[in-house]
Parts: structure tokens; sequence; C-alpha cells
């Protein structure tokens, strides 16, 4: 039987750390554009230096334009915190690895991997989920394109994609076909659905962007 990602960590947060600093080089070394981890930690870290945990303590966050408290240990990562200590559930847990896209969050306006960074290391920006994007009774212009375009199978994927979707479009409201697809590389659909994801992308440009 295959091993659980989380069956391979350390029990401890400090090598949990470690583990998610090297999920983030392996997603620059792959190329993706997201922010990585690494990155994150090293900033939290410049700026503050004090230990933290291994107990569980009070972790503030913005989310979607609200601040919301929950107390969780510091090695919990963003993603197991907005699911399992703020309900916030439109970032799916699938790889957990920094693998697939399907926890895409973002980070003031950047796209991250949300398994691959840690809670703390999100205090203080600006976080974005698929619900910050739009409601069932007050969808975004890109949300009612994927529904259109039937961009959409087992929907594990469709959070992250219409997160992703929607950071391309702020920074680029007129992808070509080939930069839609670069834009799509980190998020993996496994039902195979690319080919009406990047028609919504193109129709919700068409039609007024994001
Ligand atoms: S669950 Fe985070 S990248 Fe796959
Ligand atoms: S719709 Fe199934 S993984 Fe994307």
């Amino acid at each position: 039987m295959q091993d659980h990602p989380e069956d391979n960590l350390p029990k401890e947060g400090v090598s949990r750390r470690s583990f998610l600093q090297g999920a983030g080089v392996a997603a620059a070394a792959a190329g993706i554009s997201r922010l990585p981890a690494e990155a994150l930690a090293e900033e939290r870290a410049a700026a503050d230096l004090k230990e933290l945990g291994p107990e569980a303590g009070k972790i503030t966050l913005n989310v979607n334009g609200g601040s919301k408290s929950a107390s969780a240990p510091p090695s919990t990562t963003l993603l197991d915190f907005l699911r399992n200590d703020l309900g916030v559930t439109g970032p799916k847990r699938v790889c957990d690895r920094g693998s697939c896209g399907a926890c895409t969050v973002l980070l003031d306006g950047q796209v991250v991997d949300s398994c691959s960074m840690l809670a703390v290391d999100a205090v203080g920006k600006e976080i974005t989920t698929v619900e910050g994007i739009g409601t069932p009774d007050n969808l975004s212009h890109l949300q009612k394109a994927f529904i259109e375009k039937d961009a959409l199978q087992c929907g594990f994927c469709t959070p992250g994609m219409v997160v992703t979707c929607t950071a391309m479009l702020k920074e680029n409201p007129n992808p070509t076909r080939d930069e839609i697809r670069q834009g799509l590389s980190g998020n993996l659909c496994r039902c195979g659905t690319y080919q009406n994801i990047i028609e919504a992308v193109e129709h919700a440009s068409r039609t007024g962007g994001k």
C-alpha cells in the first residue's frame, strides 16, 4: 500500500518547516510561477526570530476580507488551518505536497499552494480563497464562464483553477491560448477538463474579464 504523504513527515515542527522549505525549492525548480514556501519562511524569520511552539497558540489571519482566529500548533499548514480550524473548505487537500494546485489560494494577490506553507507565515497577508472570489448568489465573471463552458467534472481541482485563472486574468486580461496553458501549469485536472477550462478563460477574457 502506498504511504500517505503525512507518514513520511517528521513529527517535530522545525523538521516539518524543513520539509515545507524543500517543497518550495522543488516547485521553483519545476518552473512553477508560484510563491515558494521557502521565501515566506525566510521573510518571517528575518522579521521575527522568536521561537514558536510546539504547543498550540492563537493564529489570526485575514481571510477573504475578514479577520479569523483559531488555536493551532505553529507546524500547521495554511491549508489545514483554513479547512480544519477556520472552516474555509474551498481550498482542497489532494496531493498535500505542492504538486497539484488543488489547494491554491492568493496571498497578497500572488498564487500559492496553501499545503506547502505554514499558517503562521501567512499572518499579516491578505488571503483570498475561492469563497472570496464569488458566492453562489454573486458569481464572478470567470465563475459564470466555468459554468457556461462546462469547465468542471469531479470538481476537486476547480476551486484552485478558479483562483489561479482569476489571478491570471488580473495580470493579463487578454491571454493567448499558450499563455493560459502556461498559467495553468501548476494546476492538475485528473479528469482532463483542460480544453473546457481554457475555453472558459477565453470566454471570460472576451466578455469582460475576471
Ligand atoms: S494539495 Fe496542495 S498542491 Fe496539491
Ligand atoms: S474536474 Fe476532476 S480533477 Fe479537475
